[in-house]
């Protein structure tokens, strides 16, 4: 479009020029409107906006005779109008095209969902359970210095007991570059001696953690959950740690289900038990996942002197109960679940996930 008002004219104007430039204005906009595929916003202010060439044409009506200004002033309105009107139809044809192949009643696509993972709702679970009887849960390092996983739990360094544990151990070195052991915690036991440490009489926690240990098969992960729970206070005694751990089973698998109680060893308790429920895949009569009608959920023991000494605990006050299960195998042997293989959990294969 050409610009006419690149040199201001202070000449007077004929008037049947300025309304042939007026006119030819007008072309170039209209051109311009059917050609563009500007917004509507866009072309009103390139074509009529303060710096349009036809605005610039217009503050020059000082030069044109005054008797005819009323009359050129008529066809610029005229002029604008006509490139208002072309642009607002212009616009309205683009909103019913749209309008056209757009139907609002459609109903719309729903995004798939996602919900947490089976592990994490049983974690959470767990944690609403023993809030009901004030056993609050805390966090402890998943990992951690070999003292809490072992030392510390009455395993001292060299202690055959510690084999069980299939731990994987990491060589790191202090602030005078001796060399101290670490470990991907095996067990969440590393949490009692640093819960007793935090010097708070009576002790009701409940550390669900990370573990970590050199097993795969169809009942181990090399990670897997554990939940820990630990009450120490004046004259606890096997009845309370039987009534908790009663309490937990009917909550979580349901009242139907049987858990029973084995003397076992630890080194961390005594007297010390493994506790077992009876499995949710065969109802007791023996399958692949459990053999013979039970599965171990974990241990479970009055804490040992040791133990408590370790923490500071004056034993001839105190004394209390500990037990640690397997979060997965919980979940596993919940009724319904019908899951016999514990690495399912861990595939990541959402057709899997989905279900639960
Ligand atoms: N930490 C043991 C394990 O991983 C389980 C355990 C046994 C925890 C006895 C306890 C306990 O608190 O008292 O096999």
């Amino acid at each position: 479009m050409t610009d006419r008002t690149d040199t201001p004219n202070q000449e007077p104007i004929p008037t049947p020029n300025f309304i042939g430039m007026l006119i030819e204005c007008q072309e170039d906009a209209l051109a311009v409107i059917a050609d563009s595929n500007k917004a509507a916003d866009v072309l009103r202010i390139e074509l009529l906006g303060a710096k349009s060439s036809l605005s610039k044409l217009t503050r020059q009506i000082r030069l044109v005779p005054d008797a005819d200004r009323a009359q050129v002033g008529t066809v610029v309105n005229d002029v604008k109008k006509s490139i208002i009107d072309a642009i607002n139809k212009k616009g309205a044809s683009k909103i019913n095209d749209l309008r056209s192949s757009f139907d609002p009643t459609m109903p719309g696509i729903r995004p798939p969902e996602g919900h947490l993972h089976i592990v994490t709702q049983a974690i959470e679970e767990i944690t609403r359970i023993f809030e009901r009887i004030s056993f609050i849960r805390v966090r402890h390092p998943e990992v951690d210095w070999d003292w809490y996983a072992f030392g510390a739990l009455n395993m001292p360094a060299n202690h055959p007991a510690r084999d069980e544990w299939e731990t994987f151990f990491l060589e790191t070195r202090d602030k005078k570059q001796a060399t101290r052991k670490m470990v991907l915690t095996p067990h969440t036991s590393n949490g009692q001696v640093r819960e007793m440490e935090k010097k708070k009489l009576p002790i009701r926690m409940i550390n669900i953690a990370k573990c970590y240990r050199r097993q795969i098969d169809v009942s181990h992960t090399p990670m897997f959950h554990q939940f820990e729970g630990l009450y120490i206070d004046r004259n606890v005694s096997i009845g309370h740690l039987k009534g908790v751990l009663d309490y937990f089973v009917k909550q979580f698998f349901g009242p139907e289900r049987k858990a029973r109680i084995r003397p076992f060893h630890f080194q961390f308790t005594e007297p010390s038990f493994e506790v077992d429920i009876s499995c949710g895949v065969c109802n007791g009569a023996g399958c692949k996942l459990c053999k013979q009608g039970w599965l171990e959920l974990g241990g479970a023991g009055m804490v040992h002197p040791a133990v408590l000494t370790n923490g500071g605990i004056d034993t001839t006050k105190y004394n209390g109960f500990a037990f640690g299960w397997g979060v997965e195998r919980c979940f596993m042997m919940k009724a319904g679940t019908h899951l016999d293989d514990i690495r399912l959990l861990y595939s990541n294969d959402v057709r899997f996930l989905r279900q639960f």
